[in-house]
């Protein structure tokens, strides 16, 4: 079998995931990679036994195009994608992006329809869809009476990358991290009618206790999005949590069951007859590659569960919420 030739564009932490993965398939070859900062792109060349290695991913589109790579991944910080994707539109090649793909609404729609126009395979790494738990949560609601009430929460502390403990640099902790369980009501439930959101900030000092003097995200917000069909979810983000935490991910209460899907670690099944604790037993980051690069190699994209143009609509939710804590206003779709 031939092999597919990969670019990397941004070799930080995100893509050190879709690294792993491309160690356990033999059937990629990392052929070029890119990042401004040496020792990561190095390291990453060094990992795959890769001969071309370029400072950014200009340079990696000057030098490459469709006879020398057969796809692209992009894991650069939100703001950050001056190009990325249009140089591999440009050059048809298909890509894997992560999300927030953008902060810049325009841009996302624009490059939607590129792709679109050019019929380009995309996925953006909405890895939780491809989770063995997700799939059991979407198969009870699939089944139930829709309506009820979902609470869904993603609480814990300030992650490492610079960028992200700036509203202006990473979106907001809803756009960058919680818009995994975002992106999960919008796969059981459908679009929106519906989003009320609101935020503090001044609880997290910036410059004190080891946050960065830029901190100025959102310490905490709250999303109120109702869906067709009576379901209300209300989304918890916090990254003000240290030492103690509450349980992360998703309680769906149907009229004959709770669903308690635990972050990527476990669902419990409650009944009045029975109680049931299911483990995680997939690499839902492997499963993602592995359904983009499958996708690449034959033509047919049905395997892949979120691609660009879906994302973007997770992603738009993201920012009519972020709209809704600046004015205070109920957004009606
Ligand atoms: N799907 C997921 O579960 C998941 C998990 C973590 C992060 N992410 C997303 O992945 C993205 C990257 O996050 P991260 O944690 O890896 O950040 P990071 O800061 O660790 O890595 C980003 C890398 O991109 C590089 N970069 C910037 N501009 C570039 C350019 N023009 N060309 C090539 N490289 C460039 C940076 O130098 C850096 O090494 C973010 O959008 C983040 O939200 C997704």
């Amino acid at each position: 079998m031939e092999k597919i030739r990969v670019g990397l564009i941004g070799c930080g932490g995100r893509m050190g995931a879709h690294m792993k993965s491309f160690e356990q398939m033999p059937e990629v070859e990392v052929a070029a990679v890119a990042d401004p900062i040496a020792e990561r792109r190095e390291n990453a060349a060094k990992r795959f036994g890769c001969k071309r290695v370029y400072a950014d991913h200009r340079e990696l589109y000057a030098a490459e195009n469709k006879n020398t790579l057969d796809a692209v991944l992009i894991a650069v910080e939100p703001t950050a994608h001056d190009g990325t994707e249009e140089g591999a539109i440009d050059r048809g090649l298909p890509f894997l992006v992560e999300k927030p793909m953008t902060l810049d609404v325009k841009q996302g729609r624009k490059i939607a329809a590129q792709i679109k126009e050019k019929k380009l395979i995309t996925a953006v790494g909405f890895q939780d869809r491809y989770l063995d738990l997700m799939e059991m949560v979407k198969a009870e609601v699939d089944k139930a009476p829709k309506g009820g009430l979902v609470y869904g929460a993603w609480v814990g502390g300030i992650p490492g990358p610079w960028w992200w403990q700036k509203k202006s640099t990473c979106g907001g902790q809803l756009v960058e991290q919680n818009i995994h369980l975002l992106d999960g009501l919008r796969w059981l439930y459908g679009e929106a009618e519906s989003v009320w959101a609101t935020c503090t900030t001044g609880m997290i000092h910036a410059g004190q206790n080891g946050v960065s003097p830029l901190y100025d995200t959102d310490d905490h917000s709250t999303v109120v999005i109702r869906f067709a069909n009576h379901v209300t979810a209300t989304l918890v983000s916090a990254c003000y949590s240290r030492s103690v935490r509450p349980n992360c991910g998703l309680v769906i209460t149907l009229p004959d069951m709770i669903l308690d899907y635990r972050l990527r670690n476990n669902l419990i099944i409650r009944t009045a007859e029975e109680t049931r604790d299911i483990p995680r037993k997939v690499d839902q980051t492997l499963l993602l590659d592995q359904a983009f690069i499958n996708a690449v190699r034959t033509g047919d994209a049905s395997g892949i569960r979120s691609p660009y143009e879906d994302g973007l609509k997770s992603l738009e939710l993201g920012f009519a919420a972020n709209e809704s804590m600046e004015t205070e206003q109920v957004i009606h779709f």
